[in-house]
């Protein structure tokens, strides 16, 4: 008989070449390969429980009754764990995040590559990381490169056998880090999910996906060589290509603010000005600014003075996802 309980903790990630589209919506397949860093300090920590005395699936986040939507997907995850394991018990799911949530800093990849380890670890499966890979993709895509430590790749892959995420290269590869302009603290008005169900609505999302195998060649070289102006010029293009779809999509969406373009002005400035510095947006105004660790304090620093900006975190590359045997 197993624990039926296990806590586990992940980080987010950050995408250098972006998950933007799905070949296959129901099983998060996704339209490209794409590529991120795990991020060091900030996590998600979730405790999973099952049990013959709980009588319905239960989710609390950050110590509220979640919304049904997150919920669902949770449920989701839990089916699959119990259908490979054969118990058929309801669960208790608690998860705590250490930053704030709907802000672009991706919780529900950590929250949901927590919830894949926690979940099979309390039921009683050993599972190995590319099953656990698989698993906290179908609840989030991004979730399954927070799966992995350290500099991640998500092969596309053709069907839910071959699209998982592998490290390709460990979090003390590169002392990158990624200091976070905080922007805004709302919850973003319109979910990646539906993003991605209307990508290809874009006339641009073709010649995106079918140029994205360039980039993501030019990005791992860029990170297993250390080469910081050949990732910087990647990722911007990469970035920028996104939000290009996301603007010209049926109905469009724009998730920046007039701050998050003075960021985006200041990074361009800055590099001209000798600074190694490069932007980098997810689905919301906040701006990931990449930088050698040496020159992280000067960036955090300028980040801080600049108008529209909240508030600065900031993150060096973070390990894989993993249980607390210690912790019930
Ligand atoms: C802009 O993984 O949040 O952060 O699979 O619907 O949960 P779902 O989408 P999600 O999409 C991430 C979008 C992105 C880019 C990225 O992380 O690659």
């Amino acid at each position: 008989m197993p624990d039926l309980t296990a806590t586990a903790i992940a980080c987010p990630n950050i995408a250098f070449i972006k998950y933007w589209g799905n070949r296959d919506h129901r099983l998060r397949i996704p339209s490209t390969s794409s590529i991120s860093m795990n991020l060091d300090g900030l996590f998600s920590r979730t405790t999973v429980t099952f049990g013959p005395d709980i009588v319905a699936d239960q989710l609390i986040l950050n110590g509220e009754v979640a919304q049904a939507a997150a919920l669902h997907r949770t449920r989701a995850l839990l089916d699959q764990v119990r259908t490979i394991s054969g118990y058929y018990y309801s669960a208790r799911v608690e998860s705590e995040n250490n930053f704030p949530t709907g802000t672009g800093i991706a919780s529900s990849a950590s929250g949901f590559a927590a919830l894949a380890v926690a979940a099979s670890r309390a039921i009683g499966l050993t599972l190995d990381e590319p099953a656990l890979s698989r698993l906290a993709r179908r609840a989030s895509g991004s979730a399954c490169r927070s799966v992995p430590g350290g500099f991640v790749e998500w092969q596309a892959g053709k069907d839910n056998e071959d699209s998982y995420a592998f490290s390709i290269a460990p979090a003390e590869h590169w002392g990158l880090v990624d200091c976070i302009a905080i922007i805004s603290q709302a919850h973003k008005s319109t979910a990646s999910q539906e993003g991605h169900l209307i990508a290809d609505s874009s006339p641009l999302q073709a010649a995106r996906v079918a140029s994205s195998p360039v980039r993501l060649a030019t990005c791992r070289l860029a990170i297993l060589q250390r080469d910081f102006d050949s990732l910087a010029a990647v990722v911007e293009l990469d970035s920028n290509l996104m939000h290009a779809v996301i603007m010209t999509s049926t109905p469009p969406l724009l998730y920046w603010l007039p701050a998050t373009v003075q960021v985006i002005q200041s990074v361009i400035d800055w590099r001209k000005g000798g600074l190694p510095v490069c932007y980098t947006i997810d689905a919301g105004p906040n701006v990931h600014v990449l930088c050698p660790a040496d020159y992280a304090e000067e960036v955090s620093a300028r980040l801080v003075q600049t108008e529209g900006v909240k508030d600065v975190l900031s993150a060096h590359p973070g390990g894989p996802a993993r249980w607390l045997p210690d912790e019930h």
